[in-house]
């Protein structure tokens, strides 16, 4: 969603922020602007549509070397240029751009209104540009504690001052901020990514953090009074600055990405000679494990759909009870949690609100929740504290696909490891290991060696009304992940159902010609799957099938079928899920969509 990224040093700002806010493209977005200090007042650029708009927008002789700059995604008030950020206060001295929401801005807008300030946009973020003016009295900082100390929501926020040449001031609650350090320069930002051009070094804010930063350093404060220093982190390797390469889209570079990104994340965990796992983050003695009486995954969207491989995973290979809740619902449930209950938290950005907000609740009420992340360093991460990093590296397309496989990948070796001390034996359990680190070379074989039929796939789904996606207990999770990345790159709309709900209902929209896709590893559900298969080929329906290589019967019941190579059950999704991904990206490309950037959509989901 929204992107903040601030400069001071020598440069000239302008350019450094537009490429900053052009490497948070990818967050979703559909407002750009900055603010440049000039002399004695502000100069704001702001544009409706992409980046490109706002850079073709910028004069050159914007010369200042202090400057911030916003990507917007609406949420109060409409997609106009008055709407977008950064926000100035009436003297066109102070400009401010805001990521969250000000969720008592109506109170504060009725009065600043009665106090004669006018207000020039609809968003809930003008009352703060206001507040931090009605405070200034020459100290920039001050200023905005005493502003931030009226609002109630949540904020990351970069505030520069006519005034004050070389400073910004940013202040986090709720929506995340890092600061980089540069030599003789110093950076801002919602996200890490738009600084990889100029520094790995980086230090996270926390919640009720205010930074004054200037082009030789920073200070931090806590909004309730004394100073506090953060450590500065150095980010790994794999978020070094990324292109598309000769890939024609990040969604197709990231699918091929698939047989390093999940190398990265077994790496060192599986561990044959144990004929288990080892995960240092989770922190969790033999004695801690035996304990566990549940285990809930918690997550939105496809971090949802790994959760659900991931329970079946704990409950069908370590034994212990597992289900997997979308955290959005979770956390207004009042939820009980005993002693003995164990969370994971699955989440790409790190910074979804819906399981953010999830794990506070989890944590309230006394639960033990551990993440399991990929952006290193991001909010989920640090306030589990403890979890698992599932080492993508930089997921840029919109629909999460490395992503995805990794974190199934990763809940496969906590369940290994927790399943070496409940249930398996050290042959059962090596001989799984020993399957998981054989994963990445096959998931690079099958990419390297995609069928055609994919591609009669993509004729059949982008030319229906819309297609039904079936499968069985973990195959269901994988038809659920295959009708969101159709969903929201093709646009085509999809049901995802397990197969045997059909006669329940569904399968009264079954007619010629319908395309159903369906996954049907070799497992022991594959009979009854099959059966299905039949039922909706009986009312006409056109049947893709995702099978096991091999498997000829299942071929053989297709009008189109797609082999993937065996895989016993848990471990299947890591396979069955790859035709799904290029599915949805050439039906995507097929019906001409913004493959990286899909329409409404935001990478990182950082509010309710
Ligand atoms: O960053 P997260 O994994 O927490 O994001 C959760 C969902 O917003 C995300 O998976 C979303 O569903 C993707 N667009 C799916 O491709």
């Amino acid at each position: 969603m929204c992107g903040i990224v601030g400069y001071v040093g020598e440069r000239r700002a302008a350019p450094v922020i537009l490429d900053g806010l052009r490497r948070l493209e990818y967050r979703g977005y559909d407002s750009a602007g900055l603010a440049v200090l000039a002399g004695d007042h502000v100069d704001t650029v702001r544009r409706v549509g992409h980046v490109a708009a706002l850079l073709a927008a910028v004069p050159p002789e914007l010369e200042g070397t202090t400057a911030i700059g916003h990507t917007r995604w609406a949420t109060h008030g409409g997609v106009t240029e008055a709407n977008a950020h950064p926000h100035l206060d009436a003297t066109n001295r102070i400009a401010l751009a805001h990521n969250g929401i000000i969720e008592n801005h109506t109170t504060l807008r009725a009065r600043l209104e009665e106090e004669g300030f006018k207000f020039r946009s609809e968003t809930d973020t003008e009352v703060l540009v206001h507040l931090v003016h009605k405070f200034y009295t020459g100290d920039p900082e001050a200023a905005v504690k005493t502003a931030l100390g009226l609002v109630q929501g949540t904020y990351g926020i970069a505030v520069i001052f006519a005034e004050h040449p070389g400073v910004i001031i940013a202040a986090r609650n709720g929506s995340p901020l890092v600061v980089g350090k540069g030599n003789g320069e110093t950076f801002l930002a919602s996200d890490p990514h738009a600084l990889s051009a100029h520094t790995r070094e980086v230090v996270y804010l926390e919640d009720r953090d205010i930074v004054r930063i200037e082009a030789n350093g920073w200070t931090i404060s806590r909004m309730d009074g004394g100073g506090v220093s953060r450590n500065v982190e150095v980010l790994g390797e794999e978020w070094a600055e990324e292109g598309r390469g000769d890939f024609s889209h990040h969604m197709l570079k990231e699918i091929h990405e698939q047989p390093e990104s999940l190398a990265r994340c077994l790496r060192g965990r599986v561990v044959p000679e144990l004929g288990g796992a080892r995960l240092g983050g989770l922190e969790l003695s033999p004695r801690d494990i035996a304990s566990i009486r549940h285990i809930t995954v918690l997550g939105c969207g496809t971090s949802f759909h790994a959760g659900l491989v991931g329970a079946a995973a704990m409950e069908g290979l370590a034994r212990i009870p597992a289900s997997a809740e979308i955290a959005s619902e979770f956390r207004y449930r009042n939820p009980v949690i005993g002693p003995d209950d164990l969370f994971f938290a699955v989440s790409q950005s790190g910074e979804t609100a819906d399981t953010l907000g999830a794990v506070k609740e989890v944590q309230v009420k006394g639960g033990r929740v551990f993440g399991v992340v990929n952006v290193v360093g991001s909010s989920i991460a640090r306030t589990c504290g403890h979890g698992v990093y599932v080492h993508s590296g930089p997921e840029i397309a919109v629909a999460s696909t490395k992503a995805f496989t990794s974190q199934v990948a990763a809940m496969l070796v906590a369940a290994l490891s927790f399943a070496r001390t409940r249930a398996l034996g050290p042959h059962e359990g090596k001989a799984f290991g020993d399957e998981l680190l054989a994963i990445p070379e096959r998931v690079g074989e099958w990419l390297a060696s995609e069928p055609r039929s994919v591609m009669d796939a993509v004729d059949l789904c982008s030319k229906g009304r819309f297609v039904f996606f079936l499968g069985r207990g973990v195959s269901h999770a994988v038809a659920l992940e295959g009708a969101l990345k159709l969903k929201e790159i093709a646009y085509v709309p999809c049901m995802a159902y397990p197969a045997a709900e059909m006669k329940h209902g569904p399968i009264a929209l079954i007619d010629k010609g319908t395309p159903v896709i369906v996954i049907v590893p070799d497992d022991v559900m594959r009979d009854k799957t099959l059966s299905t298969i039949q039922e909706v080929k009986a009312r006409g329906a056109r049947v893709i099938v995702v099978h096991t290589a091999g498997d000829t019967h299942a071929a053989k019941v297709a009008d189109i079928s797609i082999p993937v190579p065996r895989a016993s059950t848990l471990i299947s999704p890591l396979l069955s899920v790859l035709p799904l991904q290029l599915l949805a990206y050439r039906a995507g490309l097929a019906l001409g969509r913004d493959i990286d950037r899909p329409r409404n959509l935001a990478k990182s989901v950082t509010v309710e």
